[in-house]
């Protein structure tokens, strides 16, 4: 038995319209999970000018992921929703993490190394140290459950190393080690382009990600349009182990209908990938439609929103404020 009250924390950056990876990876879990836990969902700003951002975008990013989160079903009078950079706890904690992370430690990381590539020497100081911010938005919370995508499992684990580490290095019992929860059958939803990469904000083409803004008709194009193959759908999964863009059509269907991968190729083994593919577009038009239409409800009030958020940023504080006080006594600020 832990100590630790159970409670969840996740964050979104606001880099741009959340896509289907977002949604199946993330926000349908944070959804799932407020009804059981106490859940804290950050829209996590520091973390996006760990990259350039254009001001104004972000400005209005900011705002787009907090009306996804309220769009897709997240309860933000009984859950707390709120932007990062509101709460100085997260920065406050960051700073004492910088001094416990090791340097080995981000070097392993391999997020950073995909997204310096050849660039090392010259990408932001911020990109190196994110993983140590992650672990500050988590513990500040002394959240002990955090779902995630597949892609942060690393950092988790990081978060993990930080807590222990800390709790050692002071001879305390303070952080807890929070889990990652990484569940459903789209934790790591591909490219409709290509099966390797994932479904990312970032890529060039608009036809690799479906975003909870697209339209019915542009939905539908997108997935008739997703590269798949000539063949019959077989009937195991092994079958599909060199036909990424074939399993990522089938994880999505499954998570979508919240049915497992098996269920899925039981129903369609034999059948050519446009059957599934009329469903599958069919399933995320139901998903997705009213989550858009309430999306852009929500951005014409955007008074409102910010009301939101600021109702958010005292209920977040009034937890991490605390937390960041006892740090301090225990490092001997105080
Ligand atoms: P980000 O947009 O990078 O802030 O990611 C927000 C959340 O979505 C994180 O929990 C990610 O792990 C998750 N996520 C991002 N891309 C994907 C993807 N392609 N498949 C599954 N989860 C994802
Ligand atoms: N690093 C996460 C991502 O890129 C976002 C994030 C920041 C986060 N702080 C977090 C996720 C704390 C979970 C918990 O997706």
């Amino acid at each position: 038995m832990t100590k630790f009250q159970e409670r969840i924390f996740s964050g979104v950056q606001p880099t741009g319209t959340l896509h289907l990876g977002n949604y199946l990876g993330a926000i349908k879990n944070f959804v799932e999970l407020q009804e059981k836990y106490n859940c804290i969902y950050c829209v996590v700003d520091q973390h996006a000018i760990t990259v350039d951002q254009n001001p104004q975008e972000l400005r209005s990013n900011i705002l787009e992921v907090l009306a996804s989160f309220i769009a897709a079903g997240v309860d933000y009078q009984k859950q707390i929703i709120f932007q990062q950079s509101s709460v100085p706890a997260h920065s406050q904690l960051a700073w004492v993490f910088n001094c416990v992370s090791r340097i080995g430690w981000l070097n392993r990381m391999t997020q950073f190394k995909d997204k310096a590539g050849k660039n090392k020497e010259n990408v932001s100081v911020g990109l190196m140290v994110y993983p140590n911010l992650m672990a500050a938005d988590i513990l500040a919370y002394l959240a002990t459950h955090v779902p995630v995508g597949d892609d942060q499992k690393q950092h988790l684990e990081l978060s993990r190393d930080i807590a222990q580490k800390f709790n050692n290095d002071f001879g305390v019992d303070f952080f807890p080690q929070p889990e990652p929860l990484i569940y459903g059958s789209a934790t790591r939803v591909m490219s409709l382009r290509d099966g390797n990469k994932k479904m990312s904000k970032s890529d060039p083409s608009d036809f690799s990600r479906i975003l909870l803004t697209d339209d019915d008709e542009t939905i539908s194009a997108k997935i008739r349009k997703a590269k798949s193959d000539s063949e019959l759908i077989p009937n195991t999964k092994d079958a599909l182990q060199n036909k990424p863009e074939c399993l990522n059509l089938i994880n999505i269907l499954a998570a979508t209908t919240n049915q497992s991968v098996e269920q899925v190729l039981g129903n369609y083994a034999g059948k050519e990938y446009s059957s599934l593919k009329k469903d599958l577009a069919d399933c995320l038009v139901q998903v997705i439609s009213p989550i858009r239409k309430e999306i852009n409800n929500l951005l014409d009030n955007r008074d409102e929103l910010n009301v939101i958020l600021a109702e958010g940023t005292e209920k977040a504080a009034a937890i991490a404020n605390p937390v960041i006080e006892e740090v301090y006594r225990i490092v001997g600020f105080k």
